[in-house]
């Protein structure tokens, strides 16, 4: 088991290994003080792990209740929200309990955040079961509802108490879900480890499974260590992500889903940075070989206009100005200040 620890306002374990889920109320056991806790999963991921998670925890002594509701980008809302704080009223949580967020992204982010709202905070434990969960969203304390407006549009930082990533409960995890984790994993090349990128773009992901998830976490660890509340560095992990949550929010939340969306997002932005001479054709080459090699896509069939009206909703955005994150070398990544007229002639011409 690897483990790797985040020290921010409140320092916490992230535990990487295999067969970790059937120790979880042992590892819960060993950070949360009172022993009731309450399970918040989607229901594909309940239907398959939901037993065994809770027979842990209960053989630890754990008073384990549930809270399940659909999968998908679109329970990530407000009325989930509302569903999940009348549930926790209804089991009368106080604020010695705590949650365990088991599931891919949308049952951490909404977990995380009805940890950091309900009662002004309770305790939670993620537990990642989805690549993209393992290698990016469990770690660092983001947590958010999607609104009409956009994406992650209302969300609290709030760190977890531990993060437990069994990579065994990945085996069960949809190819098209898989993808959505690799998109995120080219990221992580791309902003800070030109190594982890040729590990990628050779195609053999799984074969390197665990080495990539430890130093994807690791990478998210340096950065949320140097700049908890996104306030400067934290802002590369947002490559691709300003037009990434643009091509979701257009596509209704029914398109592209996040991974998928943020690669081409990420090529998107290179594509036009190298055409305007900001960055090197071979990095624009090199991207999308990488996108291909591993069946992800990097382009999506949306007018640059769309993608600039929709992309300028994002939390990068300050008054006039927008924060752009480019890749002028793989492994490099800088934070660009544009004009919002210069990032639409970016886009757009
Ligand atoms: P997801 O949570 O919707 O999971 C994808 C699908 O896989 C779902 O249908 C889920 O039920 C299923 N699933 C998950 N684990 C499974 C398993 N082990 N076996 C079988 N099925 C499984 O999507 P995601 O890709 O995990 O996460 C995307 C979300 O994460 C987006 O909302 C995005 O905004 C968010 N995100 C947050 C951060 C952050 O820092 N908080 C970072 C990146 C992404
Ligand atoms: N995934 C973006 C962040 O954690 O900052």
């Amino acid at each position: 088991m690897n483990k790797i620890t985040v020290k921010a306002s409140q320092d916490y374990d992230v535990l990487i290994g295999s067969g970790l889920l059937a120790d979880i109320g042992k590892y819960a056991g060993e950070v949360l003080g009172s022993r009731r806790t309450m399970i918040v999963s989607d229901d594909n991921v309940f239907d398959i792990y939901g037993e065994k998670v809770t027979k842990s925890l209960q053989d630890a002594g754990f008073e384990v209740s549930d809270f399940v509701f659909p999968s998908g980008e679109k329970s990530k809302s407000h009325n989930t929200l509302l569903q999940l704080y009348d549930w926790l009223a209804a089991e009368n949580i106080t604020r010695a309990d705590s949650i365990i967020a088991l599931g891919g992204g949308v049952v951490g982010d909404l977990a995380g955040f009805a940890a950091a709202t309900y009662l002004r905070g309770i305790d939670y434990i993620q537990v990642p079961t989805s690549l993209l969960a393992q290698i990016d969203s469990s770690v660092g304390g983001k947590t958010a509802v999607d609104i009409e407006a956009g994406k992650n549009l209302v969300g609290a930082f709030k760190q977890p108490k531990l993060v437990v990533a069994d990579i065994d409960t990945l085996s069960t995890l949809p190819e098209e879900f898989f993808k959505d984790g690799l998109g995120e994993a080219v990221k992580y090349g791309m902003i800070r480890s030109e190594a982890l990128f040729k590990l990628i773009e050779k195609g053999e992901v799984k074969e390197h499974l665990e080495e990539i998830i430890v130093k994807c976490v690791d990478i998210k660890r340096e950065v949320v260590e140097n700049d908890e509340f996104d306030k400067g560095l934290r802002m590369i992990l947002n490559f691709g992500h300003t037009i990434g949550h643009a091509i979701e929010k257009i596509q209704n939340f029914n398109g592209l889903t996040h991974g998928k969306a943020v690669a081409v997002g990420m090529m998107t932005l290179t594509k036009a940075a190298a055409k305007h001479g900001m960055v090197d054709e071979s990095v624009n080459d090199r991207l999308r070989r990488c996108l291909i090699v591993n069946k992800l896509p990097y382009h999506a069939d949306i007018s640059p206009e769309s993608l600039y009206d929709n992309a300028i909703t994002d939390k990068k955005r300050f008054s006039d100005d927008i924060n752009i994150i480019i890749c002028k070398k793989v492994g490099e990544a800088e934070i660009v200040k544009m004009k919002l007229t210069e990032f639409k002639k970016l886009l757009t011409e």
